[in-house]
């Protein structure tokens, strides 16, 4: 068999027809919103690389460091033979786990960006040749069907992606994550604390414009695949702090009043000047927090480990 299987869970025809419904529903609504997941084309998955290389955006960086100090422990405490990951992008920070994983036989890296997914299989193909990879193109707020794969089984969800989900979304999420786990396997999360708001709010709109452009970049995807006319200078980068809700809110502000055709969904759409689109939150947690909704989602935290300087937070759980 080839160590190498790509997986499309998604039909290219369901990717289309859930835009659509998303972009119709979003931008009907008020206020307007566009779902997190359409960021991540080709481009938008490139830009978000280029993200956790910006000075600002210290997530990366924490993460990687925990991974890399804790990985023993991880490997001694989970025993994996399969690995897991949800929304695995580059799958750059993942090569500290598999390298110290040392019973690992395959690889499922879960991702809706293709591109990401192949990027990254390339490279561990050519380093890693013992590995099987089977790789799913698959949206992970869906109900998974995974491959068949040896247990012991890690789930990972790093990034602090958890918190681009809404508390509702995040519980059903998690329950669905609960779903995946037989006796003996265990979830790895990533998730990016609490901490002091200026800190945050430039890891969320650094200086370069990065963010800036990546947050635009669904205005394209919608112009692309749905004939829509959105001009991105048309509209401001908007990253605030909410307190009540401990969560980055990434917004597109109108610069102008204007309208926006989206041809294929024969829609105008109106925007006032300073009318906003909410495109993503990042949700930022503490330990209780953790703990809390993993317990009503059947799973206890078992480890807890940060950074030096406590800006994220790794946790492994495993289903009660
Ligand atoms: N795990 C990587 C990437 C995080 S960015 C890291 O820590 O750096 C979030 C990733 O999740 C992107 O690769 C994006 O394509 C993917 N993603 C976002 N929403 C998704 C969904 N609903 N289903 C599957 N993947 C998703
Ligand atoms: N999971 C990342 C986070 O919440 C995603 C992300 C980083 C992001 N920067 C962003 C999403 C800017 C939208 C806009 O940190």
């Amino acid at each position: 068999m080839s160590p190498f299987q790509l997986t499309r869970t998604l039909p290219e025809h369901a990717t289309d027809a859930a835009l659509r419904a998303d972009v119709l529903q979003g931008l009907g609504r008020t206020p307007k919103m566009l779902p997190p997941k359409w960021f991540y084309d080709a481009r938008g998955s490139d830009l978000f690389e280029e993200i956790t290389r910006l000075p600002e955006y210290y997530p990366t960086r924490a993460e990687r460091e925990i991974l890399l100090a804790r990985a023993p422990e991880i490997a001694a405490a989970t025993g994996a033979r399969t690995l897991i990951e949800l929304g695995s992008g580059s799958s750059e920070k993942t090569r500290h786990l598999l390298d110290a994983l040392p019973e690992l036989e395959s690889y499922v890296p879960v991702d809706v960006s293709e591109s990401a997914l192949t990027g990254a299989a390339e490279g561990l193909l050519a380093e890693r040749p013992g590995l099987r990879i089977h790789a799913l193109i698959a949206d992970f707020t869906t109900g998974l069907t995974l491959p068949e794969s040896p247990g012991p089984r890690l789930v990972a969800f790093l990034g602090g992606t958890v918190g681009n989900l809404l508390p509702a979304e995040r519980a059903v999420f998690l329950s669905s994550v609960r779903a995946l786990l037989a006796p003996g396997d265990a979830l790895l999360l990533g998730t990016d604390l609490v901490k002091d708001e200026s800190v945050l709010v430039r890891a969320y709109d650094d200086a370069a414009g990065v963010t800036a452009a990546f947050n635009k970049n669904v205005l394209s995807v919608v112009n692309r695949e749905l004939g829509g006319d959105f001009d991105p200078a048309d509209f401001d980068h908007v990253a605030l702090w909410n307190r009540e809700c401990e969560r980055i809110e990434m917004r597109l502000r109108a610069r102008r009043a204007l309208n926006v055709k989206i041809t294929d969904l024969d829609l105008l759409v109106r925007f006032e000047a300073g009318e906003e689109v909410r495109t993503e939150v990042s949700a930022k947690f503490r330990q209780d927090g953790v703990r809390a909704e993993l317990a009503d989602a059947g799973m206890a935290l078992t480890h807890w480990w940060t950074d030096e300087a406590g800006r994220f937070a790794l946790s492994l759980a495993t289903a009660v």
